[in-house]
């Protein structure tokens, strides 16, 4: 008899991250077993919670892991919590499936592993897809499998698919079944593990979970891609002016980003190469940020909707310039994986004019207020601005021209394709 109170809206709920999510669907599916929840020895499945989430699953005994629209998916009945780090906790214990559905594209493709295995005969081949299927791969299937017929499965979870959306691989995947006398097509939210060496032990074991047969085939997606199949990826991942483009400023406050990102937009706009949207730190304070302060967290929320509204976007081809301080390194990160996400490029700028040369300007009379401490927490004087290590352009703009700077950023992004 568990202790736990599961009736509806007695447990705290938790949205976990989109990785874990799709863990948790293999839990609720069994496909992950003898593995029955998070935090299983010598298992890479784990979920990480703020510790204030695990001090609520430690009062209650268990957590309700529910999905974006707050629909619950499974209980955690919690067996204990690890620290990970100081706000950071690993919850251990099995999970309870609940009878939540996940809309999702292609919804009709995801089946439990057993519904697989007991409706296919044991001399099929299975075929475990990651990447667009090439040419060589497809030859590879028909020599192995013979008359026998082919069972894609397809990894569609986070981070596992190459090069195309986890949509854009199922639609290749469903192009290149066509082509075979007897297939079939299974998709399994097989996630990329947080340690890549763990990723080819945890697909094999999810894999052969579906297989319904010995014969399993792992093709290696190099090489040309068949006509039908590169007309599907093009589409899902376009290239050049039709790629979506996050470009991120990053600074002091008044080293100059406002005033070169809005040179690039209006050169962008003058040439009508594509368009544009523009997410300044002033004015997303104003609108989107209303309301928030600059405690560190605070500009950590800030930049997270900053770079959400980016990727939103980008995500269809359009452009993004954003120009806030963001000042910290793990939400500037956040920020480019959430643009790479959606298949978008993701080019970061440190506008790195020194504090002297901000201070000297002072055009908002905010570095004086800050020095009289007329202003908390004011960047660069008593709040943190960690330099970015990963930029991909570097500009000081002392004794240059707005123009000869506007000139080193449209020649970067032209030389990547961004921009014509
Ligand atoms: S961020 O840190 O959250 O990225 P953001 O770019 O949105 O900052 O806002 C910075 C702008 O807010 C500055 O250009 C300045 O005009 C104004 N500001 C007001 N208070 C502060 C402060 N304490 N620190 C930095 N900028 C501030």
């Amino acid at each position: 008899m568990s202790r736990v109170q599961t009736a509806p809206g007695s447990l705290p709920q938790y949205l976990p991250g989109t990785r874990e999510l799709d863990d948790v669907e293999l839990l609720r599916m069994g496909a992950l077993a003898p593995t029955q929840g998070f935090g299983e020895a010598e298992r890479p499945v784990t979920l990480e919670v703020p510790a204030a989430v695990a001090m609520r699953a430690q009062e209650a005994g268990a957590l309700e892991l529910v999905d974006p629209e707050g629909v619950p998916l499974a209980v955690l009945i919690l067996d204990r919590a690890e620290p990970v780090s100081d706000d950071v906790m690993s919850l251990i214990g099995p999970i309870r499936a609940l009878p939540g559905i996940i809309r999702r594209p292609f919804s009709e493709l995801y089946a439990p592993p057993s519904e697989t295995k007991a409706s296919l005969d044991r001399a099929v081949l299975s075929v475990a897809v990651a990447a667009p299927l090439t040419v060589s791969d497809l030859d590879d299937i028909r020599r192995r499998a013979g008359s026998a017929p082919v069972l894609f499965i397809v990894m569609a979870g986070i981070g596992t698919p190459v090069g195309v959306s986890a949509h854009g691989l199922i639609r290749a995947t469903l192009v290149a079944a066509e082509s075979f006398k007897e297939s079939h097509v299974v998709v399994v939210p097989i996630a990329a593990r947080r340690e890549s060496e763990d990723d080819a032990e945890f697909r094999a074991t999810v894999v052969a979970a579906y297989a319904p047969g010995p014969e399993i085939l792992w093709p290696a997606g190099v090489g040309e891609l068949p006509n039908d199949i590169a007309v599907v990826v093009e589409r899902d991942r376009p290239s050049g002016l039709d790629q979506g483009l996050v470009v991120f400023l990053t600074g002091l406050s008044g080293s100059g980003k406002s005033t070169l990102a809005e040179a690039l937009r209006d050169h962008v706009l003058e040439n009508g190469i594509r368009t544009i949207s523009l997410l300044d730190g002033d004015r997303v304070r104003r609108n989107l940020s209303a309301g928030l302060t600059f405690s560190p967290e605070d500009r950590e929320t800030n930049i997270e909707r900053i770079g959400w509204v980016a990727a939103e976007i980008s995500r269809h081809g359009g452009m993004v310039i954003c120009s806030p301080i963001a000042p910290f390194d793990r939400t500037r990160r956040r920020a480019r994986e959430m643009a790479q996400e959606v298949g978008s490029a993701f080019v970061l700028i440190h506008v790195a004019t020194p504090l002297e040369e901000c201070e000297r300007r002072d055009r908002k009379g905010l570095y004086a207020k800050a020095r009289r401490g007329e202003i908390e927490q004011f960047t660069g004087i008593s709040s943190p601005y960690e330099v970015p290590g990963d930029a991909d352009l570097r500009i000081d703009t002392v004794g240059r021209s707005v123009g000869e700077v506007l000139t080193a950023i449209l020649d970067l992004l032209k030389s990547r394709g961004h921009l014509a």
